[in-house]
């Protein structure tokens, strides 16, 4: 396991196991030079070590990026999150790890695990903060409902354009999910025009725009089939990719934009909605043409700064302020997304670079101010 160490972390590695559930599980503590370690708990049946220790290192560079003081950290359950034995499962990990819940990590939400596991978490460790992500019966709050990521996605697509005087306002979003059906929301009451939209169904298109409002309810009522009853040309999943517009969000999965595909791109800007859309080929070749893209760790990073509410006042007997995390996240997203376009433009780097030696830089600060480095 000490081949995982370098100097930024991890700080800290718990395993458990519990024979009697066949539970295995792992705690990574990255980095908590800026705060303590915060990141989601996810289950799947081949989850490893490794893995888990790459996701905690992600959430230290993503919470030094947005600029919030918490560390990078995650947890993660080797069990099958369909299996009826799943609270057995849940509540051994909890129990298992109460020496460092909640004094150096909180439970949150990622794959296999939902609102009521987090509900679970916290009643096994008899303490309302072992875990956010809770259910609002229980002063949680529902991220996903709020649409959050998509709204910040939004902003940083308008602050961006802004930055780089783009005027074609027309957009296209790959993927109509959680992220992707909210940010064309918010990008129309921004006064953009959303061109074409895709799920994994396919895409529909077009050139004057689709009515958003409608895409929504047929949305709630097809799921990804959409895309089979809105009105504009109907297109296979991919094509919309090349579609002339000022903006593309990649807002589905990782890997859709490749050295193979990027000279197609027609955008003037990419806003990265997914995680990990781009490749630093791709990356290298939109900078080339004068595209502009904003990193996924930037530009989807309202989850977790709504996630920060929830850290603040989980133990709070008014519940989460959610007044506050709209307007945050707005603000956040403007200014992180400004910030790595000008320090990509003066240090001559691709946004991505930028990003990430603007969140080296603070977690490498913090670790000089806190006499971590060494002599
Ligand atoms: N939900 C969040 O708060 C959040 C936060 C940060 C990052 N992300 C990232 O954003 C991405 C989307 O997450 P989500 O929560 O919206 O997921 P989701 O499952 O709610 O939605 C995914 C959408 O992408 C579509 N899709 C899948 N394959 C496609 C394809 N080949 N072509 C076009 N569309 C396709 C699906 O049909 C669906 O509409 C993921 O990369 C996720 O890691 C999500």
């Amino acid at each position: 396991m000490f081949e995982l160490v370098d100097e930024w972390g991890p700080e800290k590695v718990v395993t458990v196991s519990h024979p009697r559930s066949g539970m295995q599980g792992v705690l990574v503590i990255d980095n908590t030079s800026r705060g303590p370690g915060k990141g989601g708990t996810r289950m799947s049946p081949d989850l490893t070590v490794e893995e888990v220790a790459r996701l905690a290192r992600v959430m230290t560079w993503k919470w030094a990026a947005v600029d919030l003081y918490q560390g990078g950290a995650k947890a993660g359950i080797r069990f099958d999150p369909t299996s009826p034995r799943k609270e057995e499962a849940l509540r051994a990990f909890a129990r298992m790890l109460r020496n460092e819940v909640p004094a150096e990590y909180v439970f949150g939400l990622d794959m296999g695990l939902d609102e009521t596991d987090a509900a679970i978490l916290c009643d096994e460790l008899g303490d309302r903060g072992a875990a956010t992500g809770t259910p609002a019966a229980l002063g949680g709050v529902a991220y996903d409902a709020l649409g959050i990521t998509g709204h910040g996605v939004a902003e940083a697509v308008d602050a961006a354009a802004a930055h780089t005087d783009l005027d074609d306002r027309r957009v296209v979003i790959q993927g109509f999910g959680a992220v992707g059906h909210a940010t064309a929301r918010r990008l129309v009451e921004l006064g953009y025009t959303v061109v074409a939209v895709s799920t994994a169904t396919g895409a529909v298109h077009d050139p004057d725009g689709l009515d958003v409002e409608e895409l929504l309810a047929l949305r709630a009522e097809h799921g990804d089939a959409l895309v089979d009853h809105a009105g504009g040309q109907r297109l296979d999943a991919g094509q919309e990719l090349h579609l002339d517009a000022g903006v593309l969000v990649p807002a589905a999965r990782q890997g859709v934009i490749d050295a193979g595909n990027a000279d197609g791109i027609r955008a003037r800007l990419v806003v990265e909605g997914a995680n990990l859309p781009t490749d630093a080929a791709a990356q290298q070749a939109l900078a080339d043409r004068g595209v502009t893209v904003v990193p996924d760790f930037i530009a989807n990073a309202g989850g977790i700064i709504a996630a920060a509410f929830g850290m603040r006042d989980r133990y709070s007997p008014f519940g989460v302020d959610t007044t506050q995390i709209v307007p945050t996240v707005t603000e956040r997203m403007r200014t992180n997304t400004t910030t790595v376009l000008q320090a990509a433009a003066e240090s001559g780097t691709i946004p991505h670079a930028a990003a990430g030696q603007l969140a080296r830089d603070r977690v490498r600060e913090a670790m000089r101010l806190r006499g971590q480095l060494p002599c």
